[in-house]
Formats: C-alpha cells, sequence, structure tokens
C-alpha cells in the first residue's frame, strides 16, 4: 500500500471513531430525554422506544468495536508479525482474526444490552434462520474453506504467473483473500477466481523463484542448413535481455513442414512474469541473426523450379569454386587447367551433418572425396576404442586407398562439423592417370605412409620403399593402365 493511501485510511478510521465515541457518549447522556421524546412520538409505547434506543447504542458501540479490531489487527500482523517473522501475515489470517474477533466482541455487547435475549437458542432452535444463513453463505463458505486449503496447500504464492482454469486466465498473483485468487493479466487487468471455482480447475504455475522456459518457433527453406540455423540461432538468443545464462537455449527441429524446416527455440527466463517482451525480443534477435547469416524465414508458398538440372558439378569452370579447390590439392599440382577442370566437372558435392558418418570401414568404396569446406576426422577401432588416426580439412582428400587399391575401406570418416565434400570416381580418376602416369607414384608414397598410421601410430616412421613399390604395381594393374 502505498503512504497516500495509507495515510487516507487512518484519517477516515480516525473521523469514524470520533463520530461513533460522539454518538455513543450522546446516546448514553441523553439516553432518557430520547426515550421519552420516541414515547411521546409513538403514543405511549415504552418498551419499543427503550428498544430503539438500545439498538442505536449497540450500533454505536458495535462500529467501535469494529473500529477496535481493526487497530488490533493493523497492530498485530502489520506490524509485530512482519517484525518477528521479516514477511506480510497472509490476507486470508488477517480476515479470520477480524471475523472471529468482532464476532466475540459483538456477541458481548449484545448480551449487555439485551441480556434476556438468549442467543445460543437463537441460533439452534431457529430451523428457518438456519436454513437462510446456510444458503446465504453456500458460497462465501465454499469460497472460504478453498481459501484455507490454497493457504496451507501453498501451491503459489504472491508473483508467480498462474493460469486458471478453461478460460485460461493467465496473470501475476496479486493477492489470495478469503474469497478469491486475484490475479494482473498482462494487459494490466484485474482478474478475481473465486477460491471455490480455482479449487475445481488445473492451475498451471510458473512460480517466481523457478527456472521457466517457453518456447518460440520459426522455419527456414529447405536450402539453409540445420547446423548453421541452429548455431545463428542459439548465439543470438543467448545474449537476449531476460534470457538467463544458467542453461544454454536449445534449437531444434522439429518438423519438416511444408514449406520449409520448422523449428523449435527453448530457452529459459530469468523474471517469467516478463515472457511477452522476452519472445519478442528473441524474434528479434533471429530474424538480424538471418539476415546476416544469409538464412532465409519460410512461408507458406509453392514454389515451381523450373531447372534443367545439370550433374552437380558439370556448371564449373575455370574459376569456379570446385575447380580452384581442386587446384589446391597437392596431389593435382600436376595436373593441366583443362584436367583438372574435367574433374571438377565429374565431382559431386555432398554436405554432411557434424557428427555424421562419411565413409564406414570395411565398406567397399570406389571414389575418393575432397574435404571443400569443414573438417572431418579419420578413426580406427583398437580394443573396443574409437583412435583418432587423422583430422583432415578443407583441401586434404580421403578415400583414396579403397580406390586406388580396390580393398574395402580401411578406416571411418566422420565430419566433425558441418562437413562438404566433393566426390571423384574411378572413371575420372583413370582419366587422369592416362595423362599423368607419375601421379600413380605419388599416390602409392602417400597410401603408403597412411597406411603406416593406420598400424601403429606410436612407431610411425616413413613408408617401407617395398610397400610403396607394391601399391604401384596394384594401382596400375586395378587401373588397367600399361
Ligand atoms: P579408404 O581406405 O578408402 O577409406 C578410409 C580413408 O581414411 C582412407 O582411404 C584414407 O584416405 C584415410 N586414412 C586412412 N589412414 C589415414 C592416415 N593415417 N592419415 C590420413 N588419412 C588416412
Amino acid at each position: 500500500m502505498r503512504r497516500s493511501q495509507r495515510k487516507n485510511r487512518l484519517i477516515v478510521f480516525l473521523v469514524t471513531a470520533a463520530f461513533a465515541s460522539l454518538a455513543l457518549y450522546l446516546l448514553f447522556k441523553f439516553g432518557p430525554q430520547l426515550r421519552t421524546l420516541l414515547e411521546a412520538q409513538m403514543g405511549g409505547l415504552a418498551s419499543q422506544a427503550e428498544t430503539i434506543v438500545k439498538v442505536l447504542q449497540l450500533v454505536s458501540l458495535g462500529i467501535l468495536a469494529y473500529l477496535l479490531v481493526r487497530a488490533l489487527n493493523s497492530f498485530i500482523f502489520g506490524l509485530v508479525f512482519r517484525l518477528r517473522s521479516g514477511f506480510e501475515a497472509p490476507t486470508l489470517m488477517r480476515n479470520v482474526f477480524s471475523i472471529v474477533g468482532f464476532t466475540v466482541l459483538f456477541l458481548l455487547i449484545f448480551s449487555y444490552f439485551f441480556p434476556l435475549v438468549n442467543l445460543g437458542a437463537l441460533f439452534t432452535t431457529s430451523a428457518i434462520f438456519g436454513v437462510i444463513l446456510g444458503l446465504a453463505l453456500q458460497d462465501t463458505l465454499g469460497n472460504f474453506f478453498a481459501g484455507i486449503s490454497l493457504q496451507a496447500d501453498r501451491p503459489f504464492q504472491v508473483g508467480d504467473v498462474i493460469t486458471v482454469g478453461s478460460q485460461r486466465h493467465t496473470g501475476v498473483v496479486q493477492e489470495i483473500t478469503w474469497r478469491a485468487i486475484k490475479i494482473r493479466t498482462f494487459q494490466n487487468h484485474i482478474v478475481l477466481i473465486n477460491n471455490s471455482s480455482a479449487a475445481k480447475e488445473p492451475i498451471e504455475v510458473c512460480p517466481r523463484e523457478n527456472l521457466n522456459a517457453r518456447l518460440v518457433y520459426f522455419s527456414t527453406l529447405y536450402t539453409d542448413s540445420p547446423a548453421k540455423t541452429i548455431h545463428v540461432v542459439r548465439e543470438a538468443v543467448r545474449e537476449a535481455d531476460n534470457v538467463s545464462d544458467r542453461i544454454t537455449p536449445i534449437v531444434r527441429i522439429r518438423n519438416m513442414g511444408d514449406s520449409g524446416v520448422e523449428y523449435e527455440l527453448k530457452y529459459w527466463l530469468n523474471d517469467y512474469a516478463k515472457y511477452n517482451d522476452t519472445d519478442a525480443l528473441v524474434r528479434q534477435r533471429i530474424w538480424y541473426a538471418f539476415r546476416r547469416a544469409g538464412l532465409n524465414f519460410a512461408f507458406p508458398t509453392r514454389t515451381l523450379h523450373l531447372e534443367r538440372k545439370p550433374r552437380p558439378g558439370l556448371a564449373e569452370g575455370p574459376g569456379g569454386a570446385i575447380t580452384d579447390r581442386l587446384a589446391a590439392v597437392d596431389i593435382f599440382a600436376p595436373l593441366s587447367a583443362e584436367e583438372t577442370v574435367m574433374l571438377a566437372k565429374a565431382s559431386v558435392s555432398h554436405v554432411f551433418a557434424p557428427g555424421e558418418l562419411v565413409i564406414r570401414v570395411g565398406d567397399p568404396g570406389s571414389s575418393m572425396f575432397v574435404v571443400h569446406n569443414g573438417r572431418v576426422s579419420v578413426q580406427v577401432t583398437e580394443n573396443g576404442r574409437p583412435r583418432t588416426v587423422a583430422t583432415l580439412s578443407e583441401g586434404d582428400f580421403f578415400g583414396e586407398m579403397a580406390l586406388f587399391t580396390g580393398e574395402p575401406r580401411t578406416a571411418s570418416v566422420i565430419a566433425l562439423e558441418e562437413t562438404e565434400v566433393l566426390e571423384i570416381g574411378h572413371e575420372a580418376m583413370k582419366r587422369v592417370f592416362d595423362t599423368n602416369p607419375d601421379l600413380v607414384e605419388s599416390l602409392s608414397h602417400i597410401i603408403a605412409e597412411r597406411r603406416q598410421g593406420l598400424v601403429a601410430r606410436t612407431e610411425a616412421s616413413s613408408a617401407d620403399s617395398d610397400e610403396s613399390a607394391g601399391l604401384l604395381s596394384a594401382i596400375r594393374r586395378f587401373f588397367g593402365l600399361g
């Protein structure tokens, strides 16, 4: 409560107390005169005049009793309780105190003024009174007891965000009284939900002290790589205001939709009550990150592609990215420009996700690969455990052993990050060998060296010249070279 409100309340309290005290004083002081006056007015009905005066005295004393209970309530719960326990007393507790206190005082005052009226008998014997009271208080008592069970269970507290019932009222809990739960919605409206209705409905609670998560959805075109999208969105979102740094946001594919790849972003908030603003900020960050990274949002469209599709690589000519990549590979250095373009045209590009298997050990293979973008790891299994033999990056090649010797793959090759490789088949290599017989020799050296690496990492030495010679003739035989 604000200071000004508290001040106003105190003024109202003091003015009412002054009026009630004055009225009580006057009623006691001039009671007999008033009684005589009323008697004269009512034509000599002395007992009725007496009752009216007593009722007036009862009412003013009742008002004073009410004010006394309020003052005691503020003193005990607003001051003593807060000082001793450090937090505000629950509203329900304060209300119960007021009701019980006032009822006791009122009964005492009533029996002082009307000692002959047996209140106990009145309550117990009056069946009609009981029925009326029961019916009138049905809802109130329902709310009251539901309120008590809410206070006892404490499923949520002031400041938590809750969503209640089929109407799905969502807001921040402001207060829990003996009658209702008061929430402030995100449109800044106050919604009161009866305790008894709330007790029957499911309530979704997002506690203030808890790390609550949100889901935000977005879609990209099918041409955008998932690994890149996931990385870009995660990095863009984790720095946003109110996004918790205790848990890294998660981005995952939830569906391959009609118009694009559908993703969900899960992030955790420091202050859940601000989730609307944070959702909006997160979406804004995703938009800008997409713009910078050249990613595209998918929207419901049907795109008709009229494309005469060449084999991948065929569009390549001198100066193309693939030609440049192959020209930079050391074993292809002796090739002429035309031969490199021919090789580029014959190569097929494949993209692998991080962790995907490019080559499996033991499989047959009739092509080799050049790493165009990314990194791969060459692995063998030793004593049931994987051992990394080599890590290859842009411009390195692999898969040449099976291609040139006709033997099964000697190792598994796994993408370490999103990786694009260029696959070159047996036919294209044979054409290259026909015009560059020396290439076979340099390749046989590399293969012999790599074979050594496969066997014993610690004793790796320069390749055995006998093995190279053996390989040379094996490759020549396999490719039918003279
Ligand atoms: P291949 O046997 O066809 O398939 C697995 C590939 O892993 C193999 O060809 C080589 O290209 C590569 N490889 C095997 N051993 C090594 C190594 N020691 N260093 C680098 N690459 C290797």
